[in-house]
């Protein structure tokens, strides 16, 4: 017998839709930065010099952001969903176990930057290397969310479930994208601008 939803459980509803609907920006956003990176990754392939400033801002932002506040907050409505509805878990478990590899495939990225940076010797092909690998398989976890996980998540919209995501702990402002941009990312922002202009 279906039950009434109380004002709470009415609420946690549309927290599962905003959430939703935040994730996806997310994507969005991160997609932007995935298209500097190429456009960089295309001028290494070409020999020509890259902007390791830029890349090195682009992956801190994929560290302070994406990995520290994305990633658990999808980890959060995944397990929720699978508690919620278990029709719903196929494939789940894969998203922790990515999030880390993402995570790492990003960090492998910088410590190339940084070393870079330092005067220490990055061969062009590790560097074209690790570049791919991350752009690559961040572009297929984005698209499998997008195609799939969030559709499923989208069914419990649709469905009016109680469903309710505790998430307050993650509600960090974006550095770059969100209403108060760090000053540390004005020439990651301007980048952003230039691209969208282009
Ligand atoms: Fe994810
Ligand atoms: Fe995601």
């Amino acid at each position: 017998m279906k039950r009434c939803l109380d004002d709470r459980e009415i609420n946690m509803t549309i927290l599962l839709a905003d959430l939703l609907a935040e994730l996806r920006e997310d994507h969005r956003n991160m997609a932007t930065m995935l298209d500097l990176l190429e456009r960089d990754l295309e001028r290494i392939r070409h020999s020509e010099e890259p902007d390791y400033e830029l890349i090195h801002d682009i992956l801190r932002y994929m560290t302070v952001y994406s990995d520290a506040v994305h990633h658990p907050k999808e980890d959060l409505l995944y397990g929720a969903m699978k508690a919620e509805d278990p029709s719903l878990s196929a494939g789940l478990d894969k998203v922790e176990p990515e999030h880390r590899e993402l995570a790492i495939l990003g960090e492998t990225l910088r410590n190339d930057v940084e070393a870079i940076a330092s005067g220490a010797t990055v061969t062009r092909f590790r560097l074209v290397a690790d570049m791919t690998d991350y752009v690559e398989r961040l572009r297929e976890h984005m698209s499998w969310e997008e195609g799939d996980l969030f559709r499923r998540a989208d069914e419990l919209v649709a469905a009016e479930s109680a469903m309710f995501v505790a998430i307050s702990h993650l509600d960090k402002l974006d550095p770059v994208f969100g209403p108060e941009r760090e000053h540390s990312f004005a020439n990651l922002l301007q980048n952003i601008k230039d691209l969208a202009e282009s």
